[in-house]
């Protein structure tokens, strides 16, 4: 009985509880927002993000407060963009281009061939070459040439390489492909020369996970990247995901050392989907403070390798507070907390390593 009675007081006051330290977070941290000193020294600091939530007073304000770009999560992808074969739906994403351009935010597009998560009707329709060469070569026309001017870089080509550094099997590639199966990043080329077309100021970037550091999958990316540059394809960036779990940090040694290469094509690079997952209980209780620290830890060393390296103009996190994020739906409950912003809008230790870097950055681009 006393439970019944509690209960109903007590949430609202946790909730208002909650509201409040939101909101002064949001005020310790307004004069020394991520995007002042971003801008002060070019660099573009970025966060995925979702236009359902633009309604959130909350999510708008620090968006719009702390960074200088976005980049949708989701809804510039083909389930979004084309529902059904040539049927067109810019609406969402053109939510998201509204927003930037209310708040003097660049946006990036996110992404135009990726071998998973396509709608059922392109992964399961049994199209031919020449059909999905079609298929692929209209969708890039119809969004690059939509948003053209607007979104100022796309990635283009998601996730193309396995660990290995061998191409993966997909569509687009050999499950039949576009016509080039079995001709290396031949399928890639041709991509990014059907993009150019469209918008040929839009910058194209090439974008994967866990190819941070030196290993097999980045050797790979650096070895397109390089063919494409001597022979004049237009790929102009290699984004970095970052997505990093149980403080797996094997790629963070090398990052350096691989930006460096990337940089001597004549590559940006864009850090482009940083989060880093920290053990959460199924509970929803909050993560243990030395988890957070050793979070903002590894959150400063990507900083500093991006602030470093004048190629690295981008730092973007995969959604930036942790009522948001895919991590807990992708490792059912067991990671979480990966963001610099907690479910209440107050920044972490994460995001106080991240401004530290940016506030003593001394190269400016
Ligand atoms: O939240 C709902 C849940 O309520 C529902 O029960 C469940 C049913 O399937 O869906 C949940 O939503 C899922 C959502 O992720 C949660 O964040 C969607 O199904 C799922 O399709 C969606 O997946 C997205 C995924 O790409 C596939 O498009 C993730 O949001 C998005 O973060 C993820 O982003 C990718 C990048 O594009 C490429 N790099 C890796 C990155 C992370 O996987």
């Amino acid at each position: 009985m006393r439970t019944r009675h509690v209960t109903p007081f007590i949430l609202p006051r946790v909730v208002s509880i909650g509201a409040i330290l939101g909101t002064l977070g949001a005020t310790v941290c307004s004069a020394q927002s991520l995007r002042k000193h971003a801008d002060r020294i070019g660099i573009l600091v970025g966060a995925a993000v979702n236009p359902a939530h633009f309604g959130e007073a909350p999510y708008a304000s620090v968006l719009a407060r702390e960074f200088n770009m976005v980049e949708p999560e989701n809804i510039m992808k083909w389930t979004t963009i084309e529902p059904a074969l040539g049927q067109f739906n810019f609406g969402p994403g053109d939510e998201v281009v509204a927003f930037a351009e209310a708040h003097g935010m660049k946006v990036r597009g996110h992404n135009l061939l990726w071998g998973i998560h396509n709608p059922a009707w392109l992964a399961s329709g049994h199209f031919t070459p020449d059909q999905l060469s079609k298929i692929l070569r209209d969708h890039i026309a119809k969004e690059v040439g939509h948003y053209a001017g607007r979104v100022f870089a796309w990635d283009l080509v998601n996730e193309a390489f396995d660990d290995h550094g061998a191409l993966r099997h997909s569509i687009w590639y050999d499950q039949p492909g576009i016509g080039l199966a079995g001709k290396g990043t031949a399928y890639i080329e041709q991509v990014f020369r059907w993009a150019h077309e469209a918008d040929p100021q839009a910058l194209l970037f090439y974008n994967d996970y866990d190819a941070e550091g030196i290993n097999p999958k980045s050797d790979a990316i650096y070895a397109m990247a390089k063919d494409f540059k001597s022979r004049g394809v237009p790929i102009d960036g290699v984004g970095l995901q970052m997505h990093i779990f149980n403080f797996n940090t094997r790629n963070l040694p090398t990052l350096a050392a691989n930006m460096a290469r990337l940089a001597a094509l004549g590559v940006k690079i864009h850090i482009t989907e940083l989060d880093v997952g920290i053990p959460v209980d199924a509970a929803g209780h909050p993560a243990n403070p030395a988890d957070l620290e050793k979070q903002a830890e590894i959150y400063r060393q990507v900083a500093t390798a991006c602030v470093a390296q004048l190629a690295c103009t981008a730092f973007q996190t995969w959604g930036f507070t942790d009522k948001y994020s895919w991590i807990p739906w992708a490792t059912k409950g067991k990671s979480g907390d990966g963001l610099p912003f907690d479910k209440n809008y107050a920044p972490k230790p994460a995001y106080r390593a991240v401004l530290d870097v940016f506030t003593q950055a001394k190269h400016v681009r």
